[in-house]
């Protein structure tokens, strides 16, 4: 017999997404419990992206007074677009185009400023814990079959159940009758990702459309960057050399010489853009990679998932604490109208930087005029800025 335990929200995953559900559920008087597969220093030493949006570090300031994203993190003003053989570069200013910045902070720093602000808020937050599925036979009350950290069989049930549990989500079949599946696209190219040791190359990110490919010059502190180039989605993350790898990257950025250090992580990042069919059955919803994957170019996969967060915990309160069902009916159409837009930038960005395997000499060029189009107008960098810096929370419904 499973140990059963009760509870008002079960969350699966304790992601940037099930964490802050869980503090603005708390702000809201409602108990919830977090659970994860994976272990705390997991949770705090994977490597993911990097940006936030505006949004989404006034939401952390917000909901955590100790965040460390002023002190860790550093704003960013602007970020470069370059491309051509000679390496022509257009910077886009995000304040004077639409009076906002973005942050680079790493997720994982955002991970420990989470867990640590849940934790001493004495939050019930399991690790180790294999969700099986969702049980909901019960319409009011589903609940999560699981297995903890002994290898022991554990029930939680609930008053909702939220999948934060990312894009290989168990609790997705609970809502879409399917843990594959949505709408689809996949790209004929992925990233190559590399972690090294030495100062950064530019103050602010460079996206560059290089003849050879992509590439994408970030950072991560002091002494370490975050590097991308474009690469065959099957390529062997273990195959290139250091040296192999700074060759590619140098010649991908003509007109800055890149900083070289130790590579000391690397990785391929598959590109893909999913939406689930649905975003709630009943008591069960989705949130964040669980609901959605966009390709990493835009930078809003950490963001679109917390926009999710704001709007279903305003919709979890008004049905848990006050029997008012209208928003819960209504949050997986007002969350889709911002992954659409998430979906498209993330797309166009993808599209206009990288160069498709069998592009022809007139995509290529016709390339190229997209990127002028954009750059040198005023219109087009605004749209740009406006989109990368992130659409506006919606306010609470009353
Ligand atoms: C990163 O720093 O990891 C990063 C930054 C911007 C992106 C994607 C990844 O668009």
């Amino acid at each position: 017999m499973p140990t059963t335990v009760r509870t008002r929200v079960a969350i699966v995953g304790a992601g940037p997404a099930g964490l802050i559900l869980s503090q603005l559920l708390a702000d809201a008087g409602l108990g919830s419990i977090v659970v994860d597969s994976r272990s705390r220093t997991e949770i705090e030493s994977t490597i993911r992206a990097g940006i936030l949006e505006q949004n989404t570090v006034d939401l952390l300031r917000t909901i955590d007074p100790a965040t460390r994203v002023d002190t860790v993190g550093h704003r960013h003003d602007g970020i470069e677009l370059r491309f051509g053989d000679v390496g022509e570069g257009h910077r886009i200013d995000f304040p004077s185009l639409v009076g906002r910045s973005v942050w680079l902070y790493p997720q994982h720093e955002v991970l420990k400023d989470l867990l640590a602000l849940r934790l001493a808020a004495e939050q019930d937050l399991r690790f180790g814990v294999t969700v099986e599925g969702v049980d909901d036979g019960d319409p009011v009350h589903p609940a999560i079959i699981a297995t903890d950290a002994h290898g022991d069989p554990v029930r939680i049930e609930a008053d909702f159940v939220v999948g934060a549990d990312g894009s290989r989500s168990i609790v997705r079949a609970a809502v879409t009758g399917s843990r594959s599946g949505g709408y689809f696209r996949e790209y004929p190219f992925a990233w190559f990702g590399i972690l090294c040791e030495a100062p950064p190359s530019s103050d602010e990110l460079i996206y560059s459309n290089s003849p050879d490919g992509f590439a994408l010059i970030s950072q991560r502190s002091p002494d370490v960057q975050r590097m991308y180039f474009q690469c065959d989605p099957t390529a062997d993350p273990a195959a290139p050399s250091d040296a192999e790898i700074w060759d590619t990257l140098q010649a991908r950025v003509p007109g800055t010489t890149l900083n070289e250090g130790p590579v000391i992580q690397r990785d391929v990042l598959r590109f893909r853009s999913v939406v689930a069919h649905e975003l709630r059955r009943g008591r069960v919803a989705l949130v964040g990679d669980a609901a959605h994957t966009v390709p990493p170019t835009g930078a809003k996969g950490m963001n679109l998932a917390i926009a999710d967060v704001v709007l279903l915990a305003d919709a979890l309160r008004a049905l848990l604490t006050e029997g008012d069902g209208q928003l819960i009916d209504t949050y997986a159409d007002r969350a889709l109208d911002r992954i659409w837009k998430a979906q498209h930038f993330s797309w166009w960005m993808t599209s206009m930087l990288h160069v498709a395997p069998d592009a022809s000499d007139f995509d290529r060029r016709r390339q190229l005029g997209e990127l002028r189009t954009v750059l040198e107008s005023e219109a087009g960098r605004t749209y740009l800025a406006e989109a990368y810096t992130g659409w506006s929370i919606e306010p609470p419904k009353r």
